[in-house]
């Protein structure tokens, strides 16, 4: 064994020294008490070592197992300005993870597996100017996730998994200067994606998937100077696209760009260069008269082709002192020239017939497209599930995050629930004409774009449920003239959207629960003539307008349970004679007036006016409905009193359970009525004191009212009535002439199957 050097005894000896002395430095970490750094780093720690010394200003914690950051991870060291948790295991950063570090300047968590920057993951960290989260996983920022990072100058998160960037996600950095979020897959912006950045000068969105130029929300950038789009699919740039006030360095090279429109940049007058690198342009007019002074346009890599048609580019470039970067691809004796030194005249066009000839030559040496697999392999994309006998297709819950090409044409069902899409770009589903069932549940998606189905043509069912849209444009169902049965349930409606049905003619039924629409307007069906069925449950809505529901005159269900609204909308049902179940259960609704369902009273079956803290209804709220009524649901109201039943001779199903009937006189008729019919009504009083919780078909204080029948008189022992403790209207009331109606034998025959599907209407049946 040979002997360490003295250096390294003497260092040991005070490292121990130090650990003695303060006993501050955790085990297997190296304390620097000069420096008041602390490195513990490689050591698959699990979690941040609780004895470092307060005053500790470095932290380095690379390297090691920790799974979780809770919060508060920091409290013991409020003087950090640096901290480094590079390749540490992170998962998950808890919110307030980092509150306490008011000092911090820098953070770097690299390298983890971090897949979702929640709300508050970085509360505190008012003095940060470099957040570094590259390498992770990240796919969702939530909204304000950074909202208060007001110092933060740089903001790096390349390498992850984003697909889409929502409004408002940077909210809060306002001083911000370089954001990077190469290397994602970004493939859309929300318009305001990049709101409230007016200090940011650079943006990287090189490597991601943007197929155009996000015109609108690059627009919201006042101050930026640099934008790089390297490494992106874009194949054109439109007229006017870029506009950019500032603006001096665009790169779009390595994309696909095929056409560069004159007036692609005129809007953005202090571009100086220009990085069309590495696309696919053959050729490239001169800019525009107007457009930005360029000093450099990179053209290097794309196929150019120096004829007489390139002449007007290289004549302004030399008029313009533009510098041009780039070789010519052909012809023969121009190849590999560089574009700055070819001579306007050199560039000549021969006659047609010879540049005919010389293109074809070059379509020759080129490589020939891409054909599709032959014949009888039936086509099936990748990560996806193809079942030929029933031409069913599933690529659910694969993590695609574009909708797959290159499904076969013949598939009827496909199955795309539960992938990232997060935006569905026009002509997304491209020849598909037999499809009937698409499936597009819990996408994400936030836009649907213009024709987003278009070529569908045997389109039935299309559910979108689940995801995040607030609303439809007008063509967004363009091309689906079989399209019956939509649902866009549990989504984030505000408002109904209104419009896009007048492209679908055959709809029949439409799924909206779950969202927070708040109103329905005149003119909302507008399209959907046949539509028979709606379903608004659990929305926000708290106004029908009269007419709301005009042109859909076959509407026979209705579901508005579950909303605002603080009275029966009589006048919207003027046109929706057909209407057959209306469920108004869990509104608002106190007071039932006169003739509240008149409109609708011919053809209403099931009416559901249940859990609605219904105090009162008038006693001729019920007006028109007669032999037709089968189900009506007053259970869990506040009703003392309800209007005669009697006219209701078809009634099947009653529930009257939880409401304070007052059992005196007025109560009468219902006695009455509940001794004739053979139904289970669950009539109970609540009053008098005495009497509550009793049934009301078990009461005989009716005997001493006016107008009583004989068949109440059996029992003699009739307790006295004490006065009731509610204030009530004026007793007794003018009995009325109770006409012996028989209630007509049950027929169930034919109603079995309808209320099988309804298993509360079915515990309410009578026996
Ligand atoms: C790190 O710790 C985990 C459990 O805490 C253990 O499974 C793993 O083997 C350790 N790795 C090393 C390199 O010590
Ligand atoms: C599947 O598609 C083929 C071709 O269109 C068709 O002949 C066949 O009937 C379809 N099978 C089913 C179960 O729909
Ligand atoms: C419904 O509206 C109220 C205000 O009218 C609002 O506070 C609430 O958040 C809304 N609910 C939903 C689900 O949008
Ligand atoms: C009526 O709507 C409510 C939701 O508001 C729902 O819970 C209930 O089941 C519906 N009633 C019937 C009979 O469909
Ligand atoms: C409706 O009222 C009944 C009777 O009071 C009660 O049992 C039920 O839980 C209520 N339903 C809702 C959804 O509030």
């Amino acid at each position: 064994m040979h002997l360490l050097p003295t250096w390294t005894i003497i260092v040991l000896f005070f490292l121990c020294i130090r650990e003695v002395k303060s006993g501050k430095c955790p085990k297997f970490c190296m304390c620097d008490s000069i420096q008041l750094t602390v490195a513990c780093v490689k050591k698959n720690l699990t979690e941040v070592p609780p004895t470092i010394d307060e005053i500790t200003v470095k932290l380095d914690l690379r390297g090691n197992n920790i799974q979780e950051l809770p919060t508060g991870a920091f409290k013991h060291t409020p003087y950090l300005t640096h901290l480094t948790l590079q390749n540490t295991g992170i998962q998950k950063v808890r919110e307030g993870a980092f509150r306490s570090l008011g000092r911090l300047v820098f953070l770097n968590l690299a390298y983890n597996n971090i897949d979702i920057l929640y709300q508050e993951s970085f509360d505190g960290l008012s003095s940060l100017k470099q957040l570094i989260i590259d390498h992770n996983r990240i796919e969702e920022i939530q909204p304000g996730a950074f909202a208060q990072l007001g110092f933060l100058n740089l903001l790096s998160i390349t390498h992850n998994q984003l697909v889409y960037i929502p409004n408002m996600a940077f909210q809060g950095l306002q001083n911000i200067n370089w954001l990077r979020l190469s290397h994602n897959s970004l493939n859309y912006l929300d318009i305001e994606a990049f709101a409230g950045l007016f200090t940011l000068t650079r943006l990287s969105i090189d490597n991601n998937e943007l197929q155009f130029f996000p015109t609108d929300t690059m627009t919201r950038l006042p101050s930026l100077t640099r934008l790089d789009l390297s490494y992106n699919p874009m194949t054109y740039l439109g007229e006017e696209v870029v506009t950019m006030a500032k603006l001096t360095h665009l790169f779009l090279d390595h994309n696909s760009l095929q056409d560069f429109s004159v007036s692609a940049v005129l809007l953005s007058p202090k571009l100086t260069h220009l990085d069309l690198s590495h696309n696919q342009l053959r050729i490239l007019q001169p800019l525009a008269a107007g457009s930005p002074k360029l000093t450099r346009l990179n053209l290097a890599g794309n196929p150019i082709y120096c004829s007489c048609y390139l002449r007007p580019l290289r004549e302004w470039a030399m008029q313009e002192r533009v510098r041009l970067v780039g070789t010519c691809s052909g012809p023969p004796h121009l190849s590999d020239e560089n574009l700055d030194a070819v001579q306007p005249a050199d560039l000549r066009c021969q006659s047609h017939e010879a540049m005919l000839k010389a293109e074809l030559e070059e379509q020759r040496r080129l490589p020939p497209p891409p054909t599709n697999p032959p014949g009888d392999k039936v086509k099936c994309p990748d990560n996806c599930i193809c079942e030929t006998e029933n031409n069913h297709t599933s690529c659910e819950k694969m993590g695609h995050t574009k909708i797959p090409r290159g499904f076969s044409p013949d598939t009827r069902l496909l199955d795309l629930r539960d992938n990232h899409f997060h935006y569905i770009a026009s002509n997304s589903f491209p020849g598909l004409p037999v499809v009937v069932s698409l499936h597009l549940q819990r996408c994400k998606i936030h836009e649907l774009e213009s024709g987003a189905f278009s070529g569908m043509k045997g389109l039935v069912y299309l559910y979108l449920s689940e995801n995040y849209l607030t609303s439809l444009s007008p063509d967004v169902f363009k091309g689906l003239p079989q399209l019956t049965y939509l649902h866009v349930e549990k989504n984030q409606f505000k408002q109904f959207p209104k419009g896009a049905f007048k492209l679908l003619p055959g709809l029949l039924a439409l799924h909206l629960e779950n969202n927070a629409i708040t109103k329905l307007e005149k003119g909302i069906l507008t399209g959907a003539e046949k539509l028979r069925s709606l379903f608004l449950t659990k929305n926000n809505i708290t106004n029908i307008a009269s007419g709301a529901f005009d042109p859909a005159s076959d509407l026979a269900t209705l579901h508005l349970g579950n909303n605002k609204l603080m009275e029966v909308p009589t006048n919207a049902f003027t046109k929706t004679s057909s209407l057959t179940e209306l469920n108004l259960s869990l509104n608002p609704i106190r007071w039932i007036g006169a003739e509240a369902f008149l409109p609708v009273a011919a053809s209403l079956k099931h009416l559901y006016l249940n859990n609605m803290s219904l105090e009162k209804m008038s006693k001729d709220s019920l007006a028109g409905l007669g032999s037709g009524l089968q189900s009506l649901l007053l259970e869990g109201n506040k009703l003392e009193d309800v209007p005669d039943f009697s006219p209701l001779t078809g009634l099947e199903v009653i529930n009257l359970a939880e409401n304070p009937l007052l059992c005196d006189c007025p109560l009468l008729p219902l006695r009455k009525w509940l001794e004739r019919v053979n139904l289970k009504v669950r009539a109970k009083c609540g009053y008098p004191p005495e009497l509550k919780g009793q049934r009301v078909k078990d009461i005989h204080v009716f005997k001493s009212c006016p107008g009583q029948g004989p068949s109440l008189s059996q029992n003699l022992k009739i307790p006295k009535v004490p006065k009731s403790t509610k204030p009530r209207p004026a007793l007794p009331r003018t009995p009325k002439v109770i006409k012996t109606i028989q209630a007509k034998p049950k027929t169930h025959k034919n109603t079995k199957s309808r209320l099988a599907q309804k298993p509360s209407a079915k515990s309410q049946r009578s026996v």
